[in-house]
């Protein structure tokens, strides 16, 4: 299936949709007339027609006109929107849904549909995101070809069980807020200090941005990284100490508790 010929549907047009449609028009995977979107109300899908989107209100549309369709909207809203969309053989469905494992999407579809779940971060806008993915029990090795090559220019796009992707979600999917307000926390520091609120917002974000490429570019582990950064006595050496006394390990890591805790119980839905 080549993707210039794919027509993609996204049933709900929120912040996720619109996250996957800016990564793909500048990643230049797909082009905005190749992509049609539903919801029940214009304040979404007004922006996407700015972008040259098609879109409706019948979410049946959506899937009589595309044959890759991305479910969008919120996972208690499933239950209702899923049964009533008209999918066939023809369909590839994709989900970004939260906590609804494989069986519990499937189990709302119509038999036997081709489906993939996702999991992606709203990074993804920017061609920078973190997207995992779970195969389904009836998607073809050709569907995960085709999704690989959705997902891997604007993505870490991984394969895997739908387990682990429920631990992604609680990690990479909700991540983007954390590192948000460490970033915030980071500028807030320096203004404190005296520094121009603009130039410790970007300094923030850089020094965020190039510790996560020295990581994937030069393999070092994180610890030896910080320890490169710490001369004896030095100034680095008592913030890692003014943090460790914060508990700002230990904090993030109930962040990601909690937040699967919470996965999970949608899964039970
Ligand atoms: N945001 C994230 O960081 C993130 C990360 C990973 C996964 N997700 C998942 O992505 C999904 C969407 O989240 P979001 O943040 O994009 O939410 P959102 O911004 O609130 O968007 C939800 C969309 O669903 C539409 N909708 C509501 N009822 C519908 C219906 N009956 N039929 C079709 N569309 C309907 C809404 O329509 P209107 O435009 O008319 O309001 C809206 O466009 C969720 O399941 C969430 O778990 C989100």
């Amino acid at each position: 299936m080549a993707l210039a010929n794919l027509k993609i549907g996204f049933i709900g047009a929120g912040s996720m949709a619109q996250g996957m449609i800016d990564g793909w028009i500048r990643a230049n995977v797909v082009k905005p007339s190749q992509m049609m979107a539903s919801a029940p109300t214009d304040r979404n899908l007004s922006k996407l027609r700015a972008k040259g989107l098609s879109t409706t209100h019948d979410n049946a549309e959506v899937v009589r006109s595309c044959s890759v369709v991305v479910i969008a909207c919120k996972p208690y809203q499933c239950k209702d929107v899923l049964p009533a969309l008209p999918f066939g053989p023809q369909h590839l469905v994709l989900s970004v849904v939260a906590g609804l494992r494989c069986p519990m999407h499937e189990a709302f579809l119509t038999p036997g549909t081709r489906f993939v779940r996702t999991m992606p971060n709203v990074a993804i806008a920017v061609c920078e995101g973190n997207i995992s993915g779970v195969r389904g029990a009836h998607a073809t090795d050709e569907d995960m070809v085709v999704v690989g090559k959705l997902m891997n220019p604007i993505s870490n796009y991984e394969v895997m069980s739908d387990p682990q992707l429920d631990i992604m979600s609680s990690t990479a999917g909700t991540g983007v807020a954390w590192a948000a307000m460490v970033m915030e926390a980071l500028a807030d520091g320096a203004v404190n200090m005296g520094l121009p609120r603009s130039m410790a917002m970007k300094a923030a974000a850089i020094t965020l941005v190039g510790t996560g490429k020295l990581y994937l570019e030069t393999g070092k582990h994180p610890g030896e990284i910080k320890d490169s950064v710490c001369s004896p006595g030095g100034s680095t050496i008592r913030g890692v100490h003014a943090l460790e006394k914060s508990g700002v390990r230990a904090a993030m890591m109930n962040a990601v508790e909690a937040a699967h805790t919470h996965v999970l119980s949608m899964s039970k839905m």
